[in-house]
């Protein structure tokens, strides 16, 4: 069964619709490549599969359960986990109270995967600029942190926006590396959205490219290689 499924997916902004009859599917343990250039509707997708936009027509599921008309915070609390656009960390607050008011929300029930020590561990820049603005840090740290944040508590599927904006090559890398580890060691999967597409290929299981609210090729990264797909971008 698929972890997380879009059926027919219709979706917008006021009067504009932007996703028309999209369906993709995530299986566990997997990570997707969602790719297309700027304006295809590849935050719109995440912010659907959130909740953060309501679905116009179609259906979302999670695990077999329909999700389409659960709150965010419902969503969340099934594992579902959003690193957004830009740098999903409050600038203002230090590196130790971001994480701790995020493992307040996040972190609950008898043994969450991720609690606030962990993330330090996973992390150790971040445990080394605990009492750091958040706001203050390199891009490559504020993503680090946000990465962190998303994984509070037990994530079982991480909407990962565009997190290699702004960083060095090597960074992204780095970053790309231990996305690819944690949902290894952990059984999570990931939507990964990318501008990188090369970075974003050498870690996905699966590629899917989007091209104005559709889908116009779902396959493995082989086949997109071979297939002629690279007009898109
Ligand atoms: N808040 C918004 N209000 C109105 N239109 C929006 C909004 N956000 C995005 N759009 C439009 O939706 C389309 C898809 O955007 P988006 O999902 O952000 O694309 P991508 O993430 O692939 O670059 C674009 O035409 C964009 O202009
Ligand atoms: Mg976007």
């Amino acid at each position: 069964m698929s972890l997380l499924r879009i059926d027919g997916l219709s979706a917008g902004y006021g009067n504009k619709t932007v996703l028309s009859g999209l369906s993709l599917a995530l299986e566990p343990g997997r990570i997707m490549a969602l790719l297309g250039h700027n304006g295809a509707g590849k935050t719109t997708t995440l912010k659907a599969a959130i909740g953060l936009l309501p679905a116009c027509t179609g259906q979302i599921s999670f695990d077999g359960a329909r999700i389409e008309r659960m709150a965010v915070a419902d969503r969340v609390g099934l594992g579902i986990r959003l690193l957004p656009e830009g740098r999903g960390v409050f600038p203002d607050l230090s590196v130790a109270d971001n994480v701790a008011v995020v493992a307040a929300r996040n972190v609950s029930g008898p043994a969450p995967m991720f609690r606030e020590a962990d993330v330090f561990k996973l992390f150790p820049a971040l445990d080394e600029r605990r009492g750091v603005r958040a706001g203050s840090m390199s891009g490559g740290q504020q993503q680090m942190l946000a990465l962190g944040l998303a994984i509070l508590g037990t994530p079982r599927c991480l909407l990962l926006d565009e997190p290699s904006i702004g960083l060095a090559p090597n960074l992204v890398e780095r970053l790309f590396d231990q996305i690819r580890a944690l949902c290894a060691a952990h059984g999570m999967s990931a939507i990964l959205v990318e501008q990188n597409v090369a970075a974003a290929m050498r870690i996905a299981d699966d590629i899917v490219i989007m091209n104005n609210g559709q889908i116009v090729f779902a396959g493995l990264p082989d086949a997109a290689r071979a297939a002629n797909v690279w007009d898109y971008f």
